[in-house]
């Protein structure tokens, strides 16, 4: 976890309890009076806690929550996720009050790229196309030339006419895994998640062989996905493995006539995946597996968002114009 993170982090502790409602029961009660009376939304990750997800009103994963942000119609958005994604909604609806419960939400990966850098970056070659992952702040989306996520970064870079150069940023794994589906050679930069970096290879097909049944699902952000392809390839593991973005998995699990998975990505999706589908089983590739930063929205700052107006997002005009220009062109592909 970069420095940066970690300061936001424990930054996040100092913040006064809110006053006012006190059980659960109570904090939903006055959530739905003001949501209702403000014309809020709420948006929440697939990795939030599940009191949060059970009062969202829309649950989903990077792409589809930017797309929820950009069709509403509420005044204000309660952004239940992480610090980039808040910004990409209020890029996207520069009109309407954007809302983080915790400033202090922030992304180990969108962490290991400045602008600064990409700006030498982009120096070291001039006339690469720049391809940035949404997890990034907004000034490095501002120098990109188009964004991705993980449910449409291999059609992002199909779009690519061949002759290009490519930055790929700032995700090492996801890299790897969009070249080996692309066959297109990439400069990659070698960030990294915390959390999905920590899903090991090796817990994973010892899993696989636990449980022959399972399907695997791996997201593309983990240390495994790369691995995982070799060795579905060479039979070290099930041949419906897939790599997937969260929303994803939630589509393939419904449809799918398996019953039991093993989960390689964060946690917090175990409660939707169980919620939907009462008669499957789920296995965690990583119990470890938390994000700190996704888990510090609770039910209590929520209601405080709504009550005191806090967190706004703000982005700078200039660079939110730019930073839009990437994140429209890639809503537009897929
Ligand atoms: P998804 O777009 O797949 O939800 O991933 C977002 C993220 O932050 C993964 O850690
Ligand atoms: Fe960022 Fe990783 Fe948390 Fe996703 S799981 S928000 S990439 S730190």
């Amino acid at each position: 976890m970069s420095q940066m993170s970690v300061d936001r982090w424990v930054g996040s502790s100092a913040l006064a309890p809110a006053d006012g409602p006190v059980t659960q029961d109570e904090l939903i009660a006055e959530i739905n009076r003001l949501r209702k009376e403000r014309n809020a939304v709420l948006l929440a990750h697939n990795y939030q806690i599940p009191e949060i997800q059970d009062i969202a009103d829309f649950t989903g994963d990077s792409l589809a929550l930017a797309r929820q942000a950009a069709k509403t119609d509420a005044d204000v958005i309660v952004f239940c996720g992480v610090h980039f994604m808040a910004e990409t909604a209020k890029i996207l609806s520069p009109e309407k009050k954007v809302l983080l419960p915790d400033l202090a939400a922030g992304c180990s990966l969108a962490d290991t790229i400045t602008a600064e850098q990409l700006r030498e970056w982009k120096r070291q070659h001039p006339g690469a196309v720049v391809v940035a992952y949404v997890n990034t702040s907004a000034e490095v989306k501002a120098e990109a030339d188009i964004c991705c996520t993980s449910s449409n970064a291999v059609e992002v870079v199909q779009s690519i006419p061949e002759d290009k150069e490519i930055l790929f940023l700032p995700d090492m794994f996801l890299g790897s895994y969009v070249e080996k589906m692309t066959g297109r050679k990439m400069h990659i930069w070698m960030g990294e998640c915390h959390v999905h970096a920590g899903i090991h290879p090796d817990d994973v097909a010892r899993l696989a062989q636990e449980h022959p049944d399972a399907e695997l699902l791996v997201h593309p952000e983990c240390g495994c996905s790369t691995s995982a392809m070799y060795e579905v390839a060479a039979g070290g593991l099930p041949s419906n493995t897939a790599l997937l973005s969260t929303g994803n998995m939630i589509k393939h699990v419904r449809n799918s006539p398996a019953q039991s998975f093993i989960v390689a990505t964060e946690v917090g999706i175990l409660h939707r995946l169980r919620q939907e589908n009462p008669g499957k089983r789920f296995v965690p590739a990583s119990e470890e597996a938390v994000c700190p930063f996704m888990k510090m929205i609770t039910l209590e700052k929520v209601y405080r968002s709504l009550k005191d107006d806090v967190y706004p997002i703000e982005v700078d005009a200039e660079i939110a114009a730019r930073a839009r220009r990437a994140i429209e062109r890639m809503i537009e592909i897929g």
